[in-house]
This record gives structure tokens, C-alpha cells and sequence, in this order.
């Protein structure tokens, strides 16, 4: 298996990209308010161009600090925006797939809240690099914990309303 501080770095980018739109984020939602064939929104007041932005931004930036300061195992640069891209369509992707079955914005979502953006963002990066299946579950494991361990801290901090 790679090293596990390599899997690290090469996923960073998705992570800072997932956390950033809870900083950043607000204002017009991606579907401007649109709803879907059932009614429902598209994807919700909780995904916006803002957050879009912000991830993608965000992403790209911890891709480029990696390029600067790494041995070049990878294409940070490329892969910091490929990995930004992916996250920010996993999660919208996510909400669409939560509106469908009915779930309101913030509703807990189970794997839907914290695994799309993963599989979206390895899909996108896989024409540079991606990682053994070992790596990928690995990667499965610590985003989940990661992911609803930091959600709990942002809701806490007052960052979020809900704690997933
Ligand atoms: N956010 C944003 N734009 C995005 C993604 C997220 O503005 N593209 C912001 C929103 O303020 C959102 C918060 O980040 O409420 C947390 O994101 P997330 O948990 O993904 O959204 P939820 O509000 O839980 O909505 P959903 O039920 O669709 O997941
Ligand atoms: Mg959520």
C-alpha cells in the first residue's frame, strides 16, 4: 500500500475544497431557486456559486502550496484542480441525490453527506494518479470519520446549524 502520509497529501486538496463553502459559502444557490421534475429543488439553498467558488479556489490553492513545497510525486497543480472539480460536482451531485429521495437541505444523509465528493474526486484525478483499493478504502474510512468528526466541531463553533 502507498504511503499512507502520500495518500494524505494527494487527497488534501478535496478536503479543503469540501470544507471551504462552509466558510465561504452563501448567497444564490446553483439552482437559482429551480425545482426538479418531482417538485423538489435541484440541489437546495445549501449549495451556492459562492461555495462552488470557494471550493474550487480553495482546492486549487492547497494544490499549488503543494506544488511549491513538495517533492513532485505528483502534479500537484493539476491534480489540486481536478481533485477541487470533482469534490464540488460529488457534493452537488449528493444534494441532487438527497433532494430525490426526498431529504430536505441539512437533512442527515448518511454516506451521501460525506462520500460523493470522495468518489467524484478520485474519478477526476484518476487520469493522473489514483490510488490502490487498499488506499481507496482507506481513504473511504478516514474521509468518513474526518468528515463527521469536523462537522460536529464546525456545528459547535456555531460554522453550521446542524452537526452533519
Ligand atoms: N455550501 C455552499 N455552497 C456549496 C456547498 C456548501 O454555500 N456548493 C455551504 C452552505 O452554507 C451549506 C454548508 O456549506 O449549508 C454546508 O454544506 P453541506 O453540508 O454540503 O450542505 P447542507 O446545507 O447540509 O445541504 P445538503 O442537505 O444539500 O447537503
Ligand atoms: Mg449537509
Amino acid at each position: 500500500m502507498e504511503d499512507i502520509l502520500l495518500l494524505l497529501l494527494f487527497i488534501l486538496p478535496a478536503y479543503f475544497a469540501n470544507s471551504s463553502p462552509v466558510i465561504f459559502g452563501g448567497g444564490t444557490p446553483v439552482d437559482f431557486g429551480r425545482k426538479a421534475w418531482d417538485k423538489r429543488r435541484i440541489f437546495g439553498d445549501g449549495k451556492t456559486w459562492r461555495g462552488l467558488l470557494a471550493g474550487l479556489v480553495c482546492g486549487s490553492l492547497v494544490g499549488i502550496i503543494e506544488s511549491f513545497l513538495l517533492v513532485p510525486a505528483f502534479n500537484y497543480l493539476l491534480l489540486g484542480f481536478l481533485l477541487s472539480l470533482g469534490t464540488m460536482l460529488g457534493d452537488l451531485f449528493g444534494s441532487f441525490l438527497k433532494r430525490r429521495l426526498g431529504l430536505g437541505r441539512g437533512h442527515p444523509g448518511f454516506a451521501i453527506d460525506q462520500l460523493p465528493f470522495l468518489f467524484f474526486a478520485l474519478a477526476f484525478a484518476s487520469p493522473l494518479y489514483l490510488p490502490s483499493l487498499e488506499g481507496i478504502l482507506v481513504l473511504v474510512v478516514l474521509t468518513y470519520i474526518l468528515h463527521v468528526s469536523t462537522n460536529f466541531i464546525a456545528n459547535r463553533l456555531g460554522l453550521k446549524k446542524v452537526p452533519w
